[in-house]
Formats: C-alpha cells, structure tokens, sequence
C-alpha cells in the first residue's frame, strides 16, 4: 500500500481588495523549508503586506526568520543602543522614545513612509514583530503603491515615469526635537538620495508610485521643479497614495508579526495613543535592499551618507 503525502501549502487569507493578507499554517519558531519560504515570497509579491497571527518568538527566531528572505542590515542608520546581542533588532518602544527623542511618542515615524527611503539602497523589505500591546489603538496601515501607480490615468503615470525626488532623513520635523542629541546626530551624518519617483520592482517588474510624505518633505523634492510646483505635484501624488481603498489596517494582538515589501509600500504608523498613557513595543529588522531603477533604467543617485549593507 503506498501512501501519498500531501504536503500542505500555506493559507493565505486576503484583508482587502488590494493590499494584506494573513498567512496561516506557519510556526516561524521553526525551520522553514524551501517550499514555505517560496510560498510566501510569492504571497508577499501578490499582497505586499502579509501577517502571522500569534507567533511565540523572540529577536532570535526573527532574525533567523528574516534572513530566510535576504541578508539583514543593522538595526536602523542612526540607532545606537539596539538589545544586547542583536544589532539587528529596532525596538520600537514608547518607553524609550522620550529620553531618545526629546518627544513622547508611541512610533517612530506617523506619517505616511516608506523605511528609509533617504538611503540609496532602502530596504527591501521589513518585518515587525509585536511584543505589547495597547487594549485598543495603536494599528498601523499600509498602502500598495504598485496600484497607486496603476490607478492614475496614463498621462499622469507617463509624468511620473520621469520624474526624480530627493528623499532625506529628518527633513520633517515631527519625528523628534530640534535640541536633542538624535537631531544632532542626523545632522552630523545627513542621509540623502535621490530616487525615481516611479520605481520598477526587481522581482515583479511591477511599477511602483515611490514617494512618500516623511522622507520627500522638504522645499525642491522633485528635481527641476519650483518648490511651488513640487510641493503641489507631491500632494496630487500623496493623496493617491493614501487612498482608502488601497489601504489595509492590522489591529495588533502579541505575537503578531508583519512583513511588507519595501520596494512596493508605504505604511502609516499610529497617531491615536498620545492621550492614553499605554505602552506599545515592537521590534522591526530590515533586509537589504537594492538600489532603485526607474522607467528609464537608470538608477537612484546617492548625495549623502553611505548605502546600508549587511549587518
Ligand atoms: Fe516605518
């Protein structure tokens, strides 16, 4: 009698018409083999964010989880006191923003962004891993901006297609105090790049509408352009990005772990806890990424600081 062993592929339950989907069937405590690693590759391509409900791991198992998928960069470029043994790991912890910052706050960054964007080579990927969690608030969204891009009528997509903007970090004032020492160490080591605005995936070929309020934020941001005009054609560009119907928003519950494909989204971390006095951590890794090609094939060009390799 012969058995025939069918293996199981993973569940992958779409959150929206467009963006998120949970993936079920998998312990990323354990080994992923090949088969699963590829099935959710393809899973992220399709959904370009995609969610583990309730893993029981810690900064090892992430890690170990991640470098499934790429090689790991350093926590972030301008984070100096990652745990103990994990270079890698970024807290993202409400109870140690203050003293870092000069600013209470629940998330690094609650406008829309991409991670990093002010590198010549940001991310390609991120994968956050709740630890606690408020009772209510604090859910993150995140938007597709393939179909941002896709969505535009053709004569806007074709003025995307040629067009650059510079991304910097701290351009925007909001992430933390102007007098602290973080300011002063993102002035001291200035990460600019300049990007196309309409960015090619490296796996999908897919078109991508990459920009993003946090990082495109200053005056000029669109090469040649008036700040007038910029500021003007960035917003038509922010709004789409933002849309709803693009969106997917992930209520947290511990243990819950995300990961987006940086190339293809934005995300929108939460705004709704300053009033409450709940403590939220999580913990983000990033993945190396490539240096981004536009329509016309040619690469982002690095201004300041240095492309982000492994860890
Ligand atoms: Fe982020």
């Amino acid at each position: 009698m012969t058995h025939v062993v069918h293996e199981l592929g993973i569940d992958v339950r779409p959150l929206s018409g467009y963006t998120g989907a949970e993936v079920h069937g998998v312990d990323l405590s354990r080994d992923l083999d090949d088969q699963t690693v590829a099935e959710i590759r393809s899973a992220l391509l399709r959904w370009k964010v995609v969610f583990f409900r309730g893993q029981s791991i810690g900064h090892a198992e992430q890690i170990a989880f991640a470098a499934k998928f790429g090689e790991l960069t350093a926590a972030h470029p301008y984070e100096d006191t990652p745990p103990d043994g994990f270079p890698q790991i970024l807290p993202i912890d409400s109870r140690r923003y203050e003293a870092k910052f000069g600013t209470r706050k629940v998330t690094y960054d609650n406008g829309w962004h991409t991670d990093v964007t002010a590198l010549v080579n940001p991310p390609a990927g991120s994968i956050l891993r709740a630890d606690i969690v408020p009772p209510y608030g604090g859910d993150t969204a995140w938007t597709n901006l393939v179909a941002a891009y896709e969505g535009l009528p053709a004569p806007l997509q074709s003025l995307a297609d040629q067009l650059r903007a510079r991304h910097s970090f701290g351009g925007n004032r909001r992430l933390f105090a102007a007098d602290s020492d973080y300011a002063r160490r993102v002035a001291a080591e200035p990460l600019v790049a300049i990007h196309p605005v309409v960015r090619v995936h490296p796996e999908s070929g897919e078109r991508a509408l990459f920009v993003s309020p946090s990082f495109t934020a200053g005056e000029n941001e669109i090469i040649g352009f008036s700040s007038r005009q910029s500021r003007r054609l960035l917003e038509l560009f922010y709004e789409e990005v933002s849309r709803p119907e693009y969106t997917v928003r992930f209520r947290w519950q511990p243990g819950d772990v995300a990961f987006w494909d940086n190339r293809a989204t934005a995300h929108l971390g939460p705004s709704d806890l300053g009033h409450l006095d709940f403590d939220r951590v999580l913990y983000r890794v990033t993945l190396v990424g490539d240096i981004p090609v536009g329509v016309d094939g040619k690469q982002s060009e690095l201004i300041t600081g240095q492309p982000f390799l492994a860890n």
